[in-house]
Parts: C-alpha cells; structure tokens; sequence
C-alpha cells in the first residue's frame, strides 16, 4: 500500500501561506465537500517549469466564477505561489495541484458568506497509466454515464460535481480490467475519456469531437496546434460511435494522460501508428523545451 495523500512529506500552499503537508486540513462541515461547491487544476511542470501555467491559473479563476465566486488571489499572485511551491519541495517534474472551495461559514445549499479558499499541492507522479501498456495502447470501456448537457451542469468549468460520473465510469470499467472508459454524451455523440479528450485517425486525418459540452483541454488544443504544425489535417466535428470502426488509430490526452495510445474501446480496435508515435513525441518535445532544444 503506497503512504497515502495526507501523510506525504513537504509543504502545501493554502490560503497565502506554505503549510506543512500534514497540517493543510478542512473541518468536516466544509460546504465544498457537501455540495461540490469546489473548483480545481490539473498542471504538469517539466525541468521545473509548468507547462502553460498562466493558462491553467486563468482557467482555474474562471472555473470559480462560472461557480459564481471570485478567487480571491490573482494569476500573478496564484502563479507565484505555484513557482515558489515547486522550488521549496525541490521538484523538477512534478503534477500540481490547484483548489479552491467554499468553507464553512454557512452549510446549506446557499452560502453567500462562505470564504473561498485556496490551496496548491505539487507531487511526483510519473505516468497515468502503466508505463508498459502505454506506448501498445490502452483499453477503455464504453462508459454508462455520458457527459451532461451543458443546460443541465457548468461544463466549462473544471469543477468537482462534474468528476462523480468520471469516477463511478472509471471504477466499472477498472472492475472489467479496463485502464479507463470513453463517455458519449447527452446526445450519444462520441465525448472524452473520463480525464481525458479523445482523438481518432482516418486516411492521414485527425478527427476530434466538438469540445462543446466538456473541457477543451489545454493539451487538446496543444496537440491540434502541434498536428497542424506537421501539417496533418484536424477536424473537429460530431463523432457518432458508429462510426468508431472506420478509425485506425484513437488516442486520449490530458495534462496527467499527456498523449496515449488507445488499443480499444470496448469491441472497436486501433493500432497505435505513425501519427500517433508523431505526436506522443511532439508532445513531449513542447513540454521540454529547454531539453528539446539542447539535444
Ligand atoms: C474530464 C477531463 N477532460 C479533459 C481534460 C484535459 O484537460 P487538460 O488538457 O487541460 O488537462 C481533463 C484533464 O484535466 C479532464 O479531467
């Protein structure tokens, strides 16, 4: 058994401050536990820099206001913080991780006079998924939950609520031996995995779902940017599962995912080819720059 999250060794950023690790704590009456009432990021720093840090921090303010509160920090004030944070704990590469919640001023489903907290987190974690099965493609499953309609839940936001069918969609499908499932979504269209976007491969193309009704992540738009740079066509589009069969190659991407090869989504099957590898090392090229260009 790996030594949980609250007993890790260093410090965390909460409230303007750097705290022990042990030491960061909420009281149980915490209306961000209660109501999901909780917004967060999800950052990578490469050689010791975060990968488009100011992009997560703007992200992660305006998660809070689509919430309907303001963080009461600044980017500059935010992305300080975060810099200082890696330095203290001595990372180099290391995922972090920015919250922010309401307290617990009030415990209802209103709470106007709630201090709005905030807290950043930086550990070491490698690779999402096996390392091993990585580069041959993982399996997902088909998930049961899809992504809500975005009339029916503040899809823009990188907020906690929206991870409950994302964690109830990965367990099932790890209880199947999946590493992870694809979710359609209000409409049956093809969405994303449950921490990822999702692409697919056709006749040299990419083709990509419409990032309408869940997060266009900041590694989403990067792979777009760094496929057009190749000059390889991208398309942004509905995808109807149906057509899942005529993909050659799928892959997933996300901060912690970065690029991975898909293998199979419950009975469809892709083979991990060139524009994939293409991209796996394109990606991991963007985010080293210094390494990149001293090799
Ligand atoms: C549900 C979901 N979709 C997509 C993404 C990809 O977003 P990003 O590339 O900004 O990390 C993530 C990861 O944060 C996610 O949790």
């Amino acid at each position: 058994m790996s030594v949980p999250f609250d007993q890790l060794d260093g410090e965390i950023w909460m409230n303007g401050s750097f705290v022990p690790w042990k030491d960061a704590k909420i009281h149980v009456l915490t209306h961000g536990l209660h109501y999901a009432s909780s917004v967060f990021e999800g950052e990578r720093a490469y050689g010791g820099e975060v990968f488009k840090l100011r992009e997560h921090t703007d992200r992660l303010i305006e998660s809070g206001r689509i919430l309907g509160f303001e963080i009461p920090y600044s980017a500059d004030e935010i992305d300080a913080a975060t810099t200082e944070l890696l330095k203290r704990q001595g990372f180099a590469d290391a995922y972090i991780r920015p919250i922010a919640w309401r307290g617990s001023e009030m415990m209802g489903v209103s709470a106007q006079k709630n201090r709005i907290n905030v807290a950043i987190a930086a550990w070491v974690w490698p690779s999402y998924f096996d390392p091993e099965q990585r580069m041959k493609g993982i399996r997902l499953d088909l998930a049961q939950y899809r992504r809500p309609d975005p009339m029916t839940a503040p899809s823009r936001a990188k907020a906690a609520g929206l991870y409950m069918i994302c964690t109830i969609s990965k367990h099932a499908a790890e209880a199947k031996g999946y590493a992870d499932a694809m979710m359609l979504d209000w409409r049956g269209r093809v969405a994303e995995a449950t921490g990822a976007n999702i692409f697919f491969v056709k006749d040299g193309a990419i083709h990509t779902p419409d990032p309408d009704c869940f997060l266009n992540g900041i590694t989403r738009q990067t792979v777009i940017g760094l496929a057009r740079r190749r000059g390889i066509e991208v398309i942004e589009r509905a995808i109807m599962p149906e057509e899942l069969s005529g993909f050659s190659e799928c892959f997933i991407c996300g901060t912690a995912a970065e690029v991975t090869p898909v293998a199979e989504i419950a009975d469809w099957r892709f083979t991990p080819g060139d524009i994939t590898r293409r991209l796996v090392e394109d990606y991991a090229a963007e985010v080293q720059p210094k390494r990149a260009a001293a090799e």
